[in-house]
């Protein structure tokens, strides 16, 4: 299959195509073509309910990062003809949450994006509920609680045919209230369907209140502080319930793609059980307001909302913590504390003696690291003939592999892009404090994933960031945005605690951090620093965003959505503070 038809996704998915060697997988991870479609898909999720006035938001970006992993890697499907009968099926069984599957099969091509503008109007293929009608709907979902029994059908069927499609079924918890579940749980395990996989997208909320509340799953949550106690993986009992039926559980953060892509390699390989993937997720998943508020579960956000929501969507961001600045003789101890901090990526500086003066380590160290965690490893290549060596940097298991500008030209900068994109490895540029983006480079500039702006001269960690790259990074976001820069750009030294929210209202949205990080003792504490100081950064930024729409009454207005926790009050002075109220 080709890297166009594999990004177009014109015809159907051949499993197992490529030589990466992660511990897993023999597939790559792809992670940021399914993080740019997981964003893609919740603005098209936007556009659909924000146009019909109605709809469910917050069960859809539940399960975004499932149904992106799904629909852009894992299901053998063809969109030009989607009943073709090999095809995997996924059956939406919580089918209020509808947009979040219409929004995915718009951008796997099953038809055309602008179609989510119909949403819930009379006459259109995309309801309220999905129905056959619509090219890709497997299941007319809406009454809870049948879509698990009607999968168990579909995988006794291929049984039956001697067919080696698999079945996906998404249910929800507020939907586990319904009998009929536990009645198809026994069947599943009766029948050893190990075609069939569940993701119970597990977010907590149902339509009027916390599921804790209206019938527990796991333990009766009571007290005030609802929305907190549940991330209390201890109290977690809903695993036991489906082991107790027969079933192979799993349980993941359903919002991190390694870990979705993972554990789907791990129950294809699963023989004589059913699997169940309970997914901790978060109801309205990345648009604040909405997350971990009941009232989300099924209203649109109102027009002049709408493009504030989207710019928040854009402006998710990444912690990549490098791990040269720590014990170079136990970089395991290091891998381990990032992913013990919960970092986004793990930045891997690979120098070779030559591009830079110093030498750090080299494909065969990373080959080492590779099985200690899932987490991105985010692989920045200071070495002279990159091209020469990125099937190495491929094979040893990194995700995304970045190489400098002063070291490739347009031809050998294409041969790396065709190298990672048929191994499904994501592509990155790094350019020094002294360079610009080369004119040869910005053909690239729609298929790169990641741009690195190098804020110290490279060679090594605990240097001072240099000032000038704020405006370097204004101006390069503004002008990668002129030309369909679809990826994120990574501020990479000297990044800290007193700069990282100047690094992002430049435009970075991934933040690199040696010493400021690794170079810390309570990698866990830091990073969460990390993310508040962004956070604010963010709030920032979308409060100036609704200020320059509507000014201080938009302000209000949005500021005022903010109902769960302390988020009203902490924007409110950051309103004040910006002058804006
Ligand atoms: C510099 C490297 C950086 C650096 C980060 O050559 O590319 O990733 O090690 O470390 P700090 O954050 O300490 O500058
Ligand atoms: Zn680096």
């Amino acid at each position: 299959m080709s890297a166009n038809a594999l990004k177009n996704h014109e015809i159907p998915f051949a499993p197992c195509r490529s030589h990466h060697s992660n511990f897993w997988t023999d597939m790559g991870l792809n992670y940021y073509h399914i993080l740019k479609r997981v964003r893609q898909a919740r603005k098209l999720v936007i556009k659909g309910t924000t146009a019909a006035g109605s709809g469910h938001p917050g069960g859809s970006f539940s399960m975004a990062e499932i149904m992106g992993c799904m629909y852009s890697k894992f299901l053998r499907c063809d969109p030009k003809n989607p009943l073709w009968d090999g095809r995997d099926r996924l059956v939406l069984s919580k089918g209020h949450a509808s947009p979040g599957l219409f929004s995915n099969l718009a951008v796997a091509g099953f038809f055309d994006r602008s179609e989510m503008e119909s949403l819930r109007k009379l006459g259109s293929r995309l309801q309220g509920h999905p129905d056959f009608k619509c090219p890709g709907v497997e299941f007319c979902g809406g009454s809870l609680g049948l879509g698990l029994s009607f999968s168990i059908g579909l995988a006794l069927a291929a049984k039956m045919d001697g067919k080696n499609h698999h079945i996906y079924t998404v249910i929800g918890d507020g939907e586990s209230d319904e009998g009929q579940v536990w009645e198809a749980a026994m069947a599943g395990s009766k029948f050893r369907l190990d075609n069939l996989t569940v993701f119970l997208d597990r977010n907590f909320i149902q339509q009027d209140d916390y599921t804790e509340r209206v019938m527990p799953l796991d333990e009766e949550l009571l007290g005030d502080d609802i929305s907190e106690m549940w991330k209390n993986a201890a109290r977690w009992r809903v695993g036991d319930k489906w082991r107790a039926f027969g079933w192979n559980v799993l349980e993941i953060d359903g919002h991190r793609i390694e870990q979705i892509s993972k554990v789907v390699n791990s129950v294809l390989q699963t023989k004589g059980t059913p699997s169940i993937i309970i997914a901790r997720t978060i109801k309205g998943k990345s648009v604040e307001h909405m997350e971990d508020n009941p009232k989300w579960h099924g209203v649109a956000p109102s027009p002049t909302i709408s493009p504030i929501i989207e710019l928040e969507i854009d402006c998710q961001f990444l912690i990549a913590p490098s791990i040269i600045a720590g014990d170079m003789s136990n970089l395991e101890n290091e891998v381990k504390r990032a992913s013990h901090g919960r970092s986004d990526f793990i930045h891997l500086d690979v120098m070779d003696g030559q591009f830079v003066p110093n030498r750090t380590f080299d494909h065969e160290k990373i080959r080492q690291l590779r099985p200690i965690t899932t987490i991105p490893f985010d692989t920045h290549l200071m070495i002279n003939e990159p091209v020469k060596h990125v099937r190495d940097y491929i094979e040893a298991g990194s995700d995304i592999i970045t190489v400098h500008a002063e070291v490739c030209d347009e031809s050998s900068f294409g041969e790396i892009r065709d190298i990672l994109r048929s191994n499904e490895t994501s592509l990155g540029l790094a350019i020094n404090p002294e360079t610009e983006i080369p004119t040869w480079a910005e053909k690239f500039i729609p298929d790169l994933d990641q741009l690195i702006i190098m804020s110290v001269v490279p060679g090594k960690s605990g240097q001072k960031y240099i000032e000038s790259t704020h405006e370097k990074t204004q101006r390069i976001s503004k002008f990668l945005q002129e030309r369909n820069f679809q990826g994120l750009i990574e501020a990479d030294g000297g990044v800290d605690l007193s700069n990282v929210e100047s690094c992002f209202l430049d435009g970075a949205r991934v933040f690199v951090g040696g010493s400021a990080i690794i170079g810390q003792k309570d990698v866990r504490l830091v990073i969460s620093e990390f993310r508040k100081r962004l956070m604010h950064a963010r709030r920032k930024l979308l409060i100036t965003k609704a200020h320059s729409l509507g000014g201080a009454d938009l302000v209000t207005k949005w500021i005022d959505l903010h109902e769960v926790g302390k988020k009203k009050s902490e924007l409110v002075q950051i309103a004040k503070e910006s002058g804006f109220l």
